[in-house]
């Protein structure tokens, strides 16, 4: 059997199965792995996941055996996938299986953020409710208004779908027009952002798009516009959302995911009109499970000889 690293705790289910296809190189104390853990590694193939720092460095010093990084997660931008490329190792990730717990998540952070959701939870938790009023605590509605979906791939369309159901109005702006959508898709950035109450980011991390969410493009934003990242934080500049938190640019955002995770800038939490998640967008039973089995699909067809089912390339 290939000798197979776990480089996190999974799901039992998903350990379970790992253990009858694989020889295991497991972590049971679910320490993030260091640049030393990989080096020592002594497996065939890593299961690794977007708390892996995979860089050139990292990927230049894997032993030798290691010929495939089967990602559990949609995202890549954790791996170096030109020096993985170099060196002949094969990677794949895990999509569909993620893109309906991560599009709810994208609805709750917009409902939340719009609700003031957070605020009222810490005013009830601080015991410092005075009671219903007329004028307290209003947030905004989310029907009538316009949501522009950043990169419609899977979780940005299942987002769509479930805001359309809202009253919301759709648009989309990416590198290519999706066929057989019925949603708008506008060409031009230039247009896009002014018409975008609501912003959903759903674009994968690249050069294009890192920290594209900017104080140029929040400028751009109606005022009290509401933003929702559930794809990577570094698409979007820390310093200018929070300086449009502060001067109302945006009413709110909704925020799962951060730049450094797990150390986020301090300023977002101190900010009344944030709702912060830990990067909980695939985060049900259900789904991590369903991300392991597929992760460990790949990991099978690839040991068989077959075409990987979900290969990534650069
Ligand atoms: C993904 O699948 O990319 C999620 O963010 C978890 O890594």
């Amino acid at each position: 059997m290939p000798t197979l690293a776990l480089t996190r705790r999974l799901p039992a289910a998903v350990e379970a199965e790992a253990a009858r296809h694989f020889t295991l190189r497991a972590n049971p104390d679910d320490r993030p792995w260091t640049p030393a853990d990989f080096a020592a590694t002594d497996a065939d193939a890593l299961l690794c996941t977007v708390t892996d720092r995979l860089d050139a460095a990292t990927i230049a010093a894997l032993p030798t055996t290691v010929r495939l990084l089967a990602n559990f997660g949609v995202g890549t931008s954790h791996i170096d996938l030109a020096a993985a490329t170099t060196r002949g190792i094969a990677i794949s990730n895990t999509p569909d299986v993620l893109t309906d717990a991560t599009a709810d998540l994208a609805i709750l952070l917009m409902l939340g953020a719009a609700r003031r959701a957070a605020e009222g939870e810490a005013m009830m938790r601080a015991r410092a409710w005075t009671g219903w009023a007329p004028t307290a605590m209003l947030g905004t509605h989310l029907g009538g208004k316009t949501l522009g979906i950043l990169g419609m791939g899977r979780i940005g369309a299942a987002t769509a779908t479930r805001a359309a159901a809202f009253g919301m109005t759709i648009l989309y702006h990416g590198r290519r027009e999706q066929p057989g959508l019925p949603w708008e898709f506008v060409a031009d950035a230039a247009d896009f952002w002014p018409r975008c109450q609501a912003l959903s980011l759903h674009a994968p991390l690249t050069p294009a798009t890192r920290a594209i969410i900017n104080a140029d493009t929040l400028s751009r934003l109606p005022a009290g516009a509401i933003l929702v990242n559930t794809a990577r934080g570094e698409l979007v500049d820390d310093d200018a959302v929070i300086a449009a938190l502060r001067s109302g640019q945006l009413a709110a955002a909704g925020l799962d995911v951060f730049t450094n995770e797990p150390a986020f800038d301090p300023r977002y939490a101190s900010l009344r009109n944030s709702f912060l998640l830990p990067h909980l967008g695939s985060a049900t039973t259900e789904t991590r499970t369903a991300m392991g089995l597929r992760a460990l699909a790949n990991a099978r067809a690839f040991f068989a000889g077959d075409p990987l089912p979900d290969p990534v390339s650069q």
